[in-house]
């Protein structure tokens, strides 16, 4: 392992929509793999504030039709495209759907914000691991698929946070614009 090539997965890794998966399922040990990653990050107190759920079978074409009703519902005429409409209702059924679930520990006492700090690197650990595998993926947190996350049961003190997608990308899938601000925007040096 070196610089460069950290660098070099870092950059690669990028959001991969559902519409460009192809119908080619990912294997259980591969999510297992991958999860076993997300497993792996960092969490202030060791509180490992997470669980996540497979969503198989019905949900992958479920999701695909509640959220094209969802918008449907929500959008008026203008922001309505019935072409959008038509292919969302198939947009999750080639999806590895995976449910990211929020445990607040009680007993750490820890801001919330930290806990879910500590998902995200363990969402960045599963995102990293699937482009190095050459997997497709992205989290998704739209208000559709927050609203679907509402039929998985849940202990009362848990919260659902998305969904990560994934699945294997088609050949020559259209890249999205992914630049950056510059370092000097970003980064600066207090020195006194
Ligand atoms: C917490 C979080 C939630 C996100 N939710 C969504 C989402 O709901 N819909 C979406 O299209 N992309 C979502 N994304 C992906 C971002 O849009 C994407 O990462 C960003 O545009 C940069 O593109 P890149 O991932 O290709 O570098 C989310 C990313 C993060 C970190």
């Amino acid at each position: 392992m070196n610089f460069e090539d950290t660098t070099k997965l870092i950059r690669k890794r990028k959001t991969t929509y559902a519409y460009d998966f192809l119908d080619k399922k990912i294997s259980k040990k591969t999510i297992e793999n991958i999860v076993s990653n997300a497993l792996w990050a960092p969490t202030h107190m060791h509180t490992q504030p997470w669980r996540f759920i497979v969503l198989e079978g019905k949900h992958q074409e479920e999701l695909g039709e509640f959220m094209a009703n969802y918008y449907r519902k929500i959008y008026n005429e203008k922001q309505f495209s019935n072409k959008r409409y038509e292919e969302t209702k198939t947009y999750s059924k080639n999806a590895t759907l995976i449910a990211l679930i929020f445990q607040p520990n009680k007993k750490a006492k820890l801001p919330e914000w930290e806990e879910i700090a500590a998902i995200s690197c363990g969402v960045q650990n599963m995102w990293l691991s699937c482009t190095s595998l050459n997997i497709g993926s992205y989290w998704d947190t739209s208000i559709a698929t927050i609203a679907y996350g509402k039929k998985i049961k849940l202990a009362e003190n848990e919260q659902f946070l998305g969904i990560f997608f994934m699945g294997y990308p088609k050949k020559n899938i259209k890249e999205n614009s992914r630049k950056r601000k510059s370092l000097s925007q970003k980064l600066s040096w207090l020195k006194n």
